[in-house]
């Protein structure tokens, strides 16, 4: 068999990890080729690409980012890739292609697959929000890199007596932002899942330095917006990939909260440090599951699907079932973000 992979949409730390466990379960494991486009779709449109052997995956495990490039794809193009799908099958003789992404990539996959190219997909995304599957890699990295800020900006918010805002990822799902909330015992936590009170933020930093705990972090997941005529916000603009890009939750609400309260407040943007680096042993070990189960599911036929953890199994489910929402924090786990452990 000829496999194609290829990584697309934003970096994970993970991805490496996928990479060589396809590589390593189809060419040790079934003799069979395997080629990586380079920079996403856009390699497998203009010919980028490159022969994965043994050789060519060695080292890369702990690596974050991912060795053959990542980028999103205009709309337009991905149209020219659907319906060029048989021709670019044939040109590049791939028995089946892997693509690894986010909710962008998995909806590009299946637009692929509908059009009949043989597709396995492999979700990634540090925010968890692929529906389909319990967890994506990358997300305990995120978490981890979050909570470790939340951990150090504990002791210099009580060194100064200041309230620290602590923006982290998560456009629609505030998952990264309640759990790292959560493990580093921030005092509040704001998703996108529900509009936060400002309010209730003033009275819990108010009852903190009145009890005499003289600073307060709060977690802010990108996305989260203030309940209606609450204090000044805006909302976010759309790229031309149709991505919402936010202007600053984390200053807005820092420059608000300094302004109720009369104490020092300070925004941290975590940014692009949660999408870098090593990926945790977990998300390791779970990238490699992936991989190792997409290239079984390439041998068995089974395409138009991607492979999800489900309890602590790895099965594959539709394509269909990973795009067609997103999975955002639970009613059933609000509660877990309205209080302090
Ligand atoms: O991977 C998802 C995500 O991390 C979002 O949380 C964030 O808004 C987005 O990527 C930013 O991506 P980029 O800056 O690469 O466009």
């Amino acid at each position: 068999m000829r496999i194609g992979v290829l990584t697309a949409g934003g970096d994970c730390p993970g991805l490496n990890a996928v990479i060589r466990s396809v590589v390593h379960r189809a060419v040790a494991g079934h003799d069979d080729e395997v080629i990586g486009f380079e920079d996403g779709f856009k390699g497998l449109l203009d010919g980028h690409y490159r022969p994965l052997d043994l050789n060519a995956v060695s080292g890369i495990l702990p690596r974050g980012g991912t060795i053959l490039g990542s980028a999103r794809l205009e709309r337009d193009r991905l149209r020219e890739a659907a319906e060029n799908c048989a021709a670019l099958t044939a040109k590049y003789g791939i028995d089946a292609l892997i693509p690894i992404g986010g909710e962008g990539t998995l909806t590009a996959a299946r637009m692929l697959s509908d059009a009949g190219m043989p597709v396995v997909g492999v979700p990634k995304t540090i925010d968890n929000d692929i529906n389909g599957t319990d967890r994506t890699f990358g997300f305990d990295t995120a978490v981890g890199v979050a909570t470790e800020a939340i951990d150090r900006l504990k002791t210099t918010a009580e060194s100064h007596q200041r309230v620290m805002v602590v923006e982290v990822m998560g456009r629609h799902a505030g998952w990264i932002a309640l759990e790292s909330g959560m493990a580093g015992g921030a005092h509040g936590i704001c998703l996108p899942e529900r509009p936060f009170e400002v309010d209730s933020l003033v009275k819990m930093v108010e009852e903190r330095f009145a009890r005499g705990k003289k600073f307060a972090v709060i977690c802010v997941a990108e996305g989260a917006r203030p309940a209606e005529g609450t204090m000044p916000y805006e909302k976010g603009v759309i790229d031309q990939f149709g991505h919402e890009r936010f202007t600053g939750i984390g200053t807005r609400l820092a420059v608000e909260l300094e302004a109720r309260l009369g104490k020092e407040a300070r925004p941290v943007i975590l940014g692009h440090v949660q999408r870098g680096g090593t990926p945790t042993a977990y998300d390791r070990v779970l990238a490699t599951r992936f991989g190792w189960h997409a290239v079984e599911a390439a041998h068995a036929g089974q395409f138009g699907k991607m492979t999800a953890l489900r309890g602590t199994s790895i099965r594959m489910v539709p394509l269909a079932e990973g795009v067609t929402e997103l999975k955002t924090v639970p009613e059933s786990r609000m509660y877990e973000a309205e209080s302090v452990f």
